[in-house]
């Protein structure tokens, strides 16, 4: 198959977005790639189940692992779930359009190929231009994984989309970096107390400021708890690299002394350094990237990812990172780090 690749300037472009040959893509079963504000996504009509079936091939994704309806109107989560509570409606009040996740019950519209055979349905109204044109323009919800390879990074350019779906999906909407870097907030509306399943940049203390309580998946804090997170795709290895890589926490000077100290022991190793632009100097290795400065998480986390895969592009063969507070923004970022990492962390 022949990957198309349509470069959209958001700028210019924002109120005259034209996606007809996208819109009739999604409209026909097909997969089209689009930008959102998190991260890129994997588009397919939402209702259409062999259209969803074919993310999971495309994605190499296990089949129990559900899909996030992206709707562009709030009637239509009316339209696929069973109940709104009051919980969910100020949520969407407050963050919608944008990089929050809702979990309701659905209806029987929504096929099982969608859900992963659960009861539920993920729902989410993104701010990106590009991905309300493509659900405005095709008529249809659209269901959308992130638009990588199933376990690697998820992608925050169209060239990364491209590495890992050309020849696998006729489009790709190439609509520049995205804003965000991490993936959506899902929060689970369907229990009494509204439950953080995957973090992200609406945090927290954000959701508990409109909800007034808010609890956090216990299954998602530690891999040591034995408890499955009850987001299916929080199981799995995830955005990992393909080098080895291990996190290392403690006294900033004692990290940069630590991961120096085992670059010298291991002449053998392409070491590779996550390192911040603080720090970036301070290392003895060739192989060292900034995911930005510190004192601005929001870049940290929009660097994060493309970071990853230069490790896998420059060839490194292990990789240690510098930690981060996870506190606001931090905890997304700690929790992707974490999952790269298989939860691997030395304390200095
Ligand atoms: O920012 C995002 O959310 C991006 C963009 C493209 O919108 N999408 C995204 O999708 O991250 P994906 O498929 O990579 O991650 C969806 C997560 C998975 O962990 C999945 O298990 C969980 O959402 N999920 C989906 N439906 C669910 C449900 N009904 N109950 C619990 N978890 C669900
Ligand atoms: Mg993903």
């Amino acid at each position: 198959m022949i990957t198309c690749v349509h470069r959209i300037d958001t700028q210019t472009d924002s109120d005259t977005i034209l996606l007809t040959e996208e819109a009739e893509l999604i409209k026909n079963g097909q997969l089209v790639a689009f930008p959102t504000e998190t991260v890129y996504g994997l588009g397919a009509d939402a209702l259409d189940p062999t259209a969803a079936l074919r993310i999971y091939e495309a994605k190499g994704r296990p089949s129990d692992n559900p899909l996030i309806v992206h709707i562009s109107d709030i009637s239509q989560a009316e339209m696929i779930s069973a109940s709104i509570p009051e919980t969910a409606r100020k949520l969407a009040e407050a963050f919608w359009p944008g990089p929050l996740t809702i979990i309701l019950n659905k209806n029987e519209m929504v096929p099982d190929e969608t859900t992963g055979g659960l009861k539920t349905v993920a729902v989410r109204m993104p701010s990106h231009p590009v991905a309300r044109a493509l659900i405005e323009q095709s008529g249809c919800m659209i269901a959308a994984p992130s638009a990588n390879t199933s376990g690697r990074p998820s992608p925050t350019t169209a060239q990364h989309v491209y590495e890992d779906m050309n020849g696998k999906i006729p489009m790709i909407i190439d609509g520049g970096s995205v804003g965000i870097g991490i993936e959506s907030t899902i929060v689970d509306c369907t229990t009494d107390v509204p439950m953080i399943l995957r973090p992200g940049y609406v945090t927290a203390d954000m959701v508990e400021e409109i909800c007034g309580a808010v609890a956090i998946d216990p299954g998602i804090i530690s891999e040591d708890s034995g408890i499955k997170p009850k987001a299916p795709g929080m199981k799995y290895r995830h955005y990992a690299p393909k080098a080895p890589l291990k996190i290392v926490e403690g006294d900033i000077e004692k990290v940069i002394s630590y991961i120096n100290a085992q670059i010298m022991a291991s002449p053998e190793e392409i070491v590779g350094v996550i390192a911040t632009d603080e720090t970036k100097s301070r290392y003895n290795s060739e192989k060292v990237f900034s995911v930005g400065t510190r004192a601005d998480d929001e870049t940290v986390a929009r660097n994060l990812y493309a970071v990853l895969r230069e490790m896998d592009e420059v060839g490194v063969t292990c990789i240690f990172s510098e930690s981060f507070k996870e506190q606001h923004l931090g905890a997304a970022i700690m929790n992707r780090l974490l999952k790269a990492a298989g939860h691997t962390v030395i304390d200095v």
